[in-house]
C-alpha cells in the first residue's frame, strides 16, 4: 500500500486534543504514562544497542526515551498530525519516523527488530490479530514485545454516566466497580477522555 492509500487516523482530527494530554501526563511525575514507562523500561532491561519499534508511537515520546537509553529506534503510527510533532521533537536522537498501517506494516522487512514496545495502542486498532501477527513477523527470533493497554475499568461505557466509584471518607478514590467485565468485544466510550473524545470523533472502536 502506498502512502496515498493508507487512511488516515482519527488522532489527525484530535491532534491539539491529544497533544494537551500528552503534555499534561508526560508533566505530571505521578501519572500513569510515568509509571508505565517505569515498568515497560524495567521490562526491557538494557536496550543500548538494540533496535527497537515503537508500534503506534504517537508523538514518540517512548521512542525519544528509548533513543536517549541508546536504542535504534522506529516509531510508526497512521498520524501524520502526531508524527510530525514526533519528528519535530527528535531532532538529534536517533528515531526514524514512518506512516503506516501496524495492522500490516508493508513498509517493515520482516525480522527487523530486536524489541516491539506498545504503549496504550493496542485498544485503538481494530484488527488486533493482524497487529500481532505484524509484531510476530518484524520481531528477530527471541526478540521482545513489550505492550500496555487501558484495563477495561477505565473509560469504559459502563463508569460513564454515572461512575461506579468507590470513595473512602475523605472523599478519595479507592475502587472502581465493572460491570460486565468478563464480556469481550467492541464498545465505544463516552464522557470527555481520551477514548470518549476520538471516538465522538471517529467510528473507531475499542476491544475490552
Ligand atoms: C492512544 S494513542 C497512543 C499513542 C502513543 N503510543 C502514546 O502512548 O501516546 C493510539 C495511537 O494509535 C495510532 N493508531 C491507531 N490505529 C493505527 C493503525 N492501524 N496503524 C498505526 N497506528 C495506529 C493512532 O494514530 C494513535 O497515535
Amino acid at each position: 500500500m502506498s502512502e496515498r492509500d493508507l487512511p488516515s487516523s482519527e488522532y489527525d482530527a484530535a491532534g491539539d486534543f491529544y497533544l494537551n494530554f500528552i503534555t499534561t501526563q508526560l508533566a505530571t511525575p505521578d501519572s500513569f504514562f510515568h509509571q508505565n514507562v517505569e515498568i515497560m523500561m524495567r521490562m526491557l532491561g538494557d536496550v543500548k544497542g538494540l533496535q527497537v519499534c515503537d508500534l503506534a508511537c504517537g508523538e514518540g515520546f517512548l521512542s525519544r526515551i528509548l533513543a536517549a537509553q541508546g536504542a535504534t529506534v522506529t516509531g510508526v503510527d497512521l498520524s501524520a498530525t502526531l508524527l510530525d510533532h514526533a519528528v519535530r521533537q527528535s531532532p538529534e536522537l536517533e528515531v526514524a519516523y514512518i506512516r503506516d498501517d501496524v495492522q500490516s506494516l508493508a513498509s517493515v522487512d520482516d525480522a527487523s527488530f530486536d524489541a516491539v514496545v506498545c504503549h496504550m495502542a493496542l485498544m485503538d486498532i481494530s484488527d488486533l490479530d493482524a497487529t500481532i501477527r505484524t509484531v510476530q513477523r518484524i520481531l528477530k527470533g527471541h526478540g521482545t514485545f513489550v505492550f500496555c493497554v487501558l484495563h477495561p475499568c477505565f473509560e469504559s461505557p459502563f463508569d460513564v454516566d454515572s461512575p461506579p466509584h468507590e470513595l473512602d471518607d475523605e472523599g478519595k478514590l479507592v475502587a472502581i466497580r465493572v460491570t460486565s467485565y468478563n464480556e469481550e468485544g467492541k464498545w465505544f466510550s463516552g464522557g470527555s477522555g481520551v477514548r470518549g473524545t476520538l471516538s465522538i470523533l471517529s467510528t473507531s472502536s475499542c476491544v475490552a
